[in-house]
């Protein structure tokens, strides 16, 4: 099995458990076993990427972008760009390559690495 898979079975896995036993104790650690990702990081990464020019976000200063849909509640949301199923790998991978899924999206490709996928993903499952 790849890594990547192994991946996306763990966090699919931390996610079942953590909604089984509803005991995940805070946002912020219930979306960092969903994802393997700090929620932490991912805040000042959504900057140093610059998903702030394109999405208002909640907690983050100067996100106020209205190119694309807001993010305040994103972790609720069922559905990713209004065709993925919202699920911690799903959401790795729109966030690294939005155009492998849409082509001609108006999100860019912005070479986000695996481990800044997934603290990206991590803080954004802390928007409830
Ligand atoms: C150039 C503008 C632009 C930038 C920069 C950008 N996005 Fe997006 N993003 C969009 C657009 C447009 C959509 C809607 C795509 C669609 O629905 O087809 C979107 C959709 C999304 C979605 C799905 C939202 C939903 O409600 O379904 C997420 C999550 C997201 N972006 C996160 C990010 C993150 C994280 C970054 C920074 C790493 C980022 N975006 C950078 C334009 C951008």
């Amino acid at each position: 099995m790849r890594r990547e898979s192994q991946g996306a079975v763990a966090a699919g896995l931390a996610l079942a458990l953590s909604m089984l036993c509803g005991c995940g104790g805070s946002v912020e650690r219930q979306a960092a076993a969903m994802t393997g990702g700090e929620p932490g990081r991912g805040k000042g990464l959504v900057r140093k990427y610059g998903c702030e020019s394109c999405h208002t976000i909640p907690g983050v200063s100067g996100a106020d972008g209205t190119i694309g849909p807001p993010l305040d509640g994103i972790a609720k949301r069922a559905y990713l760009a209004g065709r993925l199923p919202n699920e911690p790998q799903n959401m790795i991978r729109w966030i690294r390559d939005p155009q492998a899924i849409e082509p001609g999206s108006a999100m860019p490709e912005m070479g986000v690495g695996e481990q800044d996928g997934r603290d990206i993903a991590a803080f954004l499952y802390t928007l409830r």
